[in-house]
């Protein structure tokens, strides 16, 4: 079999690109810290995690991985400021209206994962009309977390397969593969499959009531740098040394 590996990895390393991770999770954390850090305010912070949050796409996509899904916004998350809270709507909207181009560009296919019917109206908009423009692309799907949070999204499609069992549509007892069209991830994001690998940034080692179904199997990669702070290298470096880690899904080699 051929090795094909980049050349021109970032940060001088070869990545294998027969072993690219299929679908890369990251909880992007630390853009208050960075910005506390930084002396400026914590819309500060979000707005350096945005670029960051750009590169990544960007350096995922280049990669050939074919999901990537963020943590940018959790059922939790509702509890911070009114200002903070319309602050990182305000940076989605940005993001969706300066950089549609470019993940049009990029063959990038957005989707939003999670009840996001209830965030402001413009970001709403935005975000339909980007799927909308977006739906056809072939390339990485970028999956934004937006009100996502694992245990009422686990709730909701058990509450879910109640109702259509009811409606004679699904017969009891249900097995996993049928459980997973029910998540967010399932059918209404084209059935993503289970995130090979989790990062976490800023030094925390939880997983915060993100992807608690999705992520039996997953590989974890945790950093103490901020999320404003990530590099594309680090990201390479990651995956990386995912690469040189053995999954057995619970069997033996
Ligand atoms: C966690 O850092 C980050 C968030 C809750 C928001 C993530 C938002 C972005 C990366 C930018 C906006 C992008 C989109 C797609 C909305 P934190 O504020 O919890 O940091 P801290 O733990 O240091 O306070």
């Amino acid at each position: 079999m051929w090795l094909l590996r980049q050349p021109h990895s970032l940060y001088g390393k070869m990545i294998d690109l027969n072993k690219i991770p299929t679908h890369v999770a990251v909880i992007m954390d630390g853009n208050g810290r960075w910005a506390a850090k930084n002396r400026v305010n914590r819309i500060s912070g979000h707005n350096a995690g945005m670029e960051s949050m750009k590169n990544i796409v960007r350096k995922a996509s280049d990669l050939g991985i074919k999901y990537l899904t963020v943590y940018a916004f959790s059922t939790e998350n509702w509890k911070r400021t009114e200002e903070e809270v319309s602050g990182i709507f305000k940076l989605l909207v940005k993001f969706v209206k300066l950089d549609l181009d470019e993940l049009c560009e990029k063959n990038v296919k957005v989707m939003v994962m999670g009840d996001y019917s209830v965030i402001p109206d413009n970001a709403k908009k935005s975000l339909e009309k980007t799927m909308e423009k977006t739906k056809d692309n072939t390339g990485l799907q970028f999956n934004i977390a937006l009100n996502y949070g694992s245990r009422a999204e686990i709730l909701r499609g058990i509450n879910n397969i109640i109702a259509d069992e009811k409606k004679r549509k699904i017969n009891l007892p249900i097995d996993e593969k049928l459980f997973s069209k029910y998540l967010y991830t399932g059918d209404e994001c084209g059935n993503v499959p289970d995130p090979d690998l989790i990062i976490r940034t800023s030094g925390e080692q939880r997983l915060s009531n993100f992807l608690l179904w999705q992520c039996a199997y997953s590989e974890f990669a945790f950093t103490d740098t901020l999320w404003p702070d990530f590099t594309r290298e680090e990201f390479e470096q990651i995956i990386e040394k995912y690469q040189n880690r053995e999954r057995r899904f619970g069997g033996r080699n």
